[in-house]
């Protein structure tokens, strides 16, 4: 079943080491080649994603066959020719696959559909399609003029120079290039305008070579296909790790203080997003480079104005990254975004937005300001169908708690996205501490939090709030639309111990037998807890968090690094309740407070949703005969044999 969203805590720190999926842009060209060529061609460290998958189905379709053995793809190739001379093919939103496959169906003598998402259908294919049929294919458009679905039969060849453009997808001159050594003729290919993401024609012309044909070019203008080409296979072939997903663990060690290292990719690459890492340099990270693997770490980033031309799918994580930069940063040349897998210029702008970062827009750049430090995300971030767009956002969580719509979504070329990015990444930690009422557990909390530095959470407070906050303003205790909308609105501080609401100073008065009873009541109501839930989530800030309440280690923060169940027997809580009251100078009677703690026990622990339980992955520590101190020491043993990371120092932006 497809997954609605995922949720990422914030994260405190990115260190480690990642073996890339390979290259989709690789992966694709290759496997069009293989099935080209004459000869069988084992291919090593093929990616496998969507993209791929669309890929080889459309070429079995075609007739070739393709298995899978230990690992690589075996692919039989078809010398030219493909056997399947009538198809119908779906291609989803591979990109990859629709423009080469186009060029190389255009030529080769059969009658073929070609569609895919509707997205695809709203993806130009127009310059591509003329250039063909200068050269002499039959392709109709099935839908409207200028866009997939397409109708091809067999070409007629007449020309031996055709032109195409180059301003708005590399990807025309790609499939051009690739499909007119079919032919058998020398042709000569002229580019008109600026060609755009230049390193992808590179990545081309290099896997050209490599199965045997190569191109003879001047400049970025002209290209020439020799009349001698023929595809061979070179045996066996691998490819590189993907560097543009590489983008996204470069930068979370740019941001998250690193290093991170990618394996896959180096200073040898034929990508050109490697570039990417020369892009991270300038905003401050450390980059180190070897033959196969590229590291990056960090202690603050600036922002930069930068021509994106050559980096374009990696110039999405720098719009990112900006986020954690210190001033403005400006992605120019960047027009190609608004033809990709959604109008990347738009949607990133629009989620940019939701963290606070002033953006400006144009036809061809963005510019983006990043919020002040620490941030907070509005809503929840959308990915359009976009699987950059899932992977670049997930680098927001070390800003602050994220969820991310539609997660699944990065299928699209890396199927495994989140949980290598969490292998890579360490959460701010948090100490649970939950119980029952007068267990000890706020002033056990609140002492671990100091020894520590790590901030704290006295959930409780929030609902004795609420219930304060209702009672002042007429709400029954009972009515849950009224309480909920109060607590969704509520402006609650912490100041040096003090509790504010709005500006006024509630510490002592939460404190007091109606707010307890209230806030018991209010407790019980789901959609006050789910008004409340985001507001905990907020106190997750670096260094770390600990927080104490019923449900801090079941529901708010289910990772937590320690979860501790504190509990005391009633008569004890009773005890120590009576003594503070004492102390406070009031008088009360022990019975009654023993009574008031089993009801609300009780209460607490019937409610349901999110009754107090003891859960699981919980340690249990009954502090009944045990001074405080010693059940502190206690949490802090359990905190170090967790074998969590206590403190790690998050850069700051320079
Ligand atoms: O911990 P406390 O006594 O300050 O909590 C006040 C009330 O709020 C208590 O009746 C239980 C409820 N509460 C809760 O339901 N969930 C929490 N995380 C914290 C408190």
């Amino acid at each position: 079943m497809k997954k609605e969203y995922i949720d990422l805590p914030p994260m405190l720190a990115a260190k480690g080491e990642i073996t890339l999926p390979g290259s989709k842009s690789i992966s694709n060209r290759v496997l069009l080649l293989s099935a080209l060529s004459e000869g069988r061609t084992e291919i090593r460290d093929l990616l496998h994603s969507d993209d791929t998958e669309r890929m080889l189905e459309a070429l079995q379709a075609l007739g070739v066959k393709i298995e899978f053995r230990d690992g690589s793809c075996i692919v039989e190739g078809i010398s030219g020719n493909f056997p399947v001379k009538n198809a119908e093919l779906f291609l989803g939103n591979a990109g990859t696959a629709f423009r080469p496959l186009t060029a190389a169906l255009a030529f080769s003598n059969g009658h073929y559909r070609l569609s895919g998402v509707q997205r695809m259908h709203e993806r130009p294919i127009g310059d591509l399609v003329d250039a063909l049929r200068e050269a002499g294919a039959n392709i109709s458009y099935l839908g409207s003029e200028g866009y997939p679905p397409l109708e091809i039969r067999p070409a007629k060849i007449s020309e031996s120079a055709v032109s195409v453009k180059g301003n708005v997808s590399s990807q025309f001159l790609t499939g051009l290039l690739m499909a007119l050594p079919l032919l058998k003729r020398r042709i000569e290919l002229k580019v008109e305008g600026e060609l755009i993401s230049k390193p992808y024609i590179e990545i081309t012309l290099e896997i050209m070579k490599r199965f045997g044909v190569t191109i003879e070019r001047q400049g970025w203008e002209r290209f020439v296909v020799p009349k001698n080409g023929r595809y061979t296979s070179p045996g066996i072939i691998h490819v590189e790790g993907d560097a543009s997903s590489a983008s996204y663990f470069l930068a979370a060690g740019a941001i998250g203080g690193g290093p991170v290292r990618v394996k896959g990719v180096g200073r040898n690459s034929i990508q050109g997003d490697v570039k990417f890492a020369d892009a991270l340099e300038k905003m401050g990270a450390r980059i180190v480079m070897g033959e196969n693997w590229i590291e990056a770490s960090s202690s603050g980033l600036k922002g930069i104005d930068i021509d994106c031309n050559e980096i374009p799918d990696a110039a999405m994580t720098l719009a990112v990254c900006a986020l954690f930069a210190h001033g403005k940063t400006t992605l120019r040349n960047i027009a190609s975004w608004r033809v990709k897998e959604t109008d990347r210029i738009a949607a990133m702008a629009k989620e940019l937005r939701k963290f606070g970062a002033r953006i400006e827009e144009g036809t061809d750049f963005i510019g983006i300001t990043p919020p002040p430090r620490p941030f907070v995300l509005h809503g929840s971030i959308d990915t359009y169908d976009d699987h950059r767009m899932a992977m670049c956002f997930s680098l927001a969580s070390f800003g602050t708690h994220l969820r991310i719509n539609d997660p699944g979504c990065v299928a699209k070329t890396f199927p495994d996205y989140f949980e290598r990015f969490s292998a890579i990444t360490v959460p701010v930690p948090v100490i649970s501490i939950d119980g029952p009422s007068a267990s000890g557990k706020g002033t056990v909390a609140s002492i671990v939090a100091e020894k520590l530095g790590f901030h704290y959470l006295d959930s409780g407070a929030l609902y004795r709030i609420t219930a304060l906050a209702a009672i002042r303003a007429g709400i029954s205790l009972d009515d849950e639309k009224g309480v909920s909308g109060l607590a969704r609105d509520m402006e609650i501080g912490f100041e040096n111990g003090e509790i504010l609401l709005g500006n006024e100073r509630v510490t002592q008065e939460i404190r007091s037998e109606a707010c307890s009873k209230g806030a018991s009541q209010v407790a019980a109501l789901p959609g006050v807890r789910a008004a409340l839930l985001e507001l905990q989530k907020r106190f997750r800030k670096a260094p770390g968090l600990v927080a104490d309440g019923r449900d801090m280690g079941s529901t708010v923060f289910p990772d937590s690094a320690l979860k501790v169940f504190l509990t005391a027997s009633a008569e004890e809580r009773a005890k120590r309740r009576h003594k503070q009251l004492i102390e406070k100078g009031e008088d009360v009677n022990m019975d009654i407070l023993l009574q008031d703690i089993m009801e609300r026990d009780a209460r607490d622990s019937m409610r349901s949703i999110a009754p107090l339980q003891k859960s699981a992955d919980s340690e249990l520590l009954d502090t009944t005969g045990i001074g405080i101190m010693a059940a502190v020491s206690r949490v802090m043993e359990l905190y170090e044999n967790a074998g969590k990371i206590s403190r790690i120092d998050q850069p700051t932006p320079v």
